[in-house]
């Protein structure tokens, strides 16, 4: 019994070492769950009501597609829009990430 209590110990012990480094190499998919897929949607593309009545294209979209890593930084540092500016509440490095996410995701 106390094996494999140890034996428990030592796996949740690893499942958050695990955890804890894909946490920091997903960075941006944290800060695009709190702070965008409201809008663009979990998998980039928003549910149809936002995307009506917002106008939120889906990242797979050739429109979206066609803009480059340093316009999207652009839009969400400075908004565009119905698109909120970010500069303030997100820092350089986390736009950057999270901008990274979102083209990732197509
Ligand atoms: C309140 C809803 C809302 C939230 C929250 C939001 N967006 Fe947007 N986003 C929009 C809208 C609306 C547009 C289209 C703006 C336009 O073209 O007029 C847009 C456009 C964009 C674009 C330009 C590409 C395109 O679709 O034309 C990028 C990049 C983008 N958003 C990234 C983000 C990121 C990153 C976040 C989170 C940090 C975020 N958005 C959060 C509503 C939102």
């Amino acid at each position: 019994m106390r094996k494999m209590t140890r034996t428990l110990t030592i796996l949740v012990a690893g499942v958050c070492i695990a955890s804890c480094v894909s946490f920091a190499q997903s960075a941006g998919q944290a800060t695009y769950k709190a702070k965008c897929q409201s809008c663009h949607g979990s998998s980039g593309t928003p549910n149809e009501g936002i995307a009506k009545t917002l106008g939120v294209k889906p990242v797979s979209d050739p429109e979206v597609q066609k803009h480059s890593e340093a316009e999207m930084i652009k839009v969400t540092a400075e908004g565009k829009g119905k698109m909120p500016a970010y500069t303030g509440k997100l820092t350089e490095a986390q736009i950057k990430e999270v901008v990274s996410y979102f083209r990732s995701l197509k």
